[in-house]
């Protein structure tokens, strides 16, 4: 993680230069973003190394079993970390600079540095917003725009869950703020993500799912759905509604 001061010479820059890690230039690109403290700048910043992983692999079993975990993070993105940061050498990548800035434009790189970049910015997410003591519902502004865009947080919870599950094949199910400041649901197939140029669907990830079957095929098989729905019991909401609230 790059220090407080380069952050927020990164922020700034980005500021006046207009190239906000969005979509438009709207949201990371306002100053109201820049004037945010560094907790909100740690959400929405990402570097190229693997960082550890904050709880143990047993840790999160009501939802996902501890040999799945330790596979997923020390092979499948430990290896998108370290063959992004190849693929980056070889590409000339700054990789001083946020990760968010490569993607936003990931369209003038090769395959894989695409397909790394995804994957090792999808996992970095994906771990921090999870959490033993997670499960629940969000609350604060977050649940409040849940509750504007899609009536009620059992709504969203369905439509996201179906996003999740007609995902067809490798991907990712997303909740992202668009450059309207909404929330909007959608999904991604192999790494993209909605910050890459070359996405449909394109916003800030607030929160992620990853539905490749190496993230639950150990204990569900082909029961994505039962995977989905006990993927919910361990959401950290305090760790998505900072992020939320950095964003908008
Ligand atoms: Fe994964």
């Amino acid at each position: 993680m790059a220090p407080l001061t380069t952050r927020r010479k990164f922020l700034m820059n980005s500021a006046k230069a207009g190239i906000g890690l969005s979509v438009g230039t709207s949201l990371l690109s306002s100053c109201s973003l820049v004037k945010k403290t560094s907790y909100g700048a740690d959400k929405l910043i990402t570097g190229f190394q693997q960082q550890p992983l904050p709880y143990s692999y047993n840790s999160l079993s009501d939802a996902i079993d501890g040999a799945t975990m330790e596979i997923h993070y020390t092979k499948h993105a430990a290896g998108y970390s370290a063959n992004l940061q190849d693929a980056a050498k070889s590409e000339g990548v700054n990789m001083t600079q946020p990760l968010e800035e490569t993607l936003r434009r990931v369209s003038k790189y090769s395959a894989k540095l695409r397909n790394n970049a995804g994957g090792h910015y999808n996992h970095e997410l994906f771990w921090k917003l999870l959490s033993p003591n997670g499960g629940g519902e969000p609350g604060g502004k977050l649940a409040k725009a849940i509750n504007n865009s899609f009536h009620s947080f059992d709504s969203f919870k369905t439509q996201f869950s179906e996003a999740a599950k007609n995902c067809f094949g490798s991907g990712w199910a997303w909740l992202v703020v668009d450059g309207d400041h909404q929330l909007r649901i959608g999904s991604t197939s192999g790494q993209d993500n909605p910050l890459m140029d070359v996405s449909e669907f394109k916003g800030v990830p607030i929160m992620g799912l990853d539905v490749w079957e190496h993230a639950y095929y150990l204990r569900y098989q082909n029961k994505r759905a039962d995977y989905i729905n006990n993927w919910w019991r361990v959401v950290d909401w305090k760790f998505i509604e900072d992020r939320y609230n950095a964003v908008v």
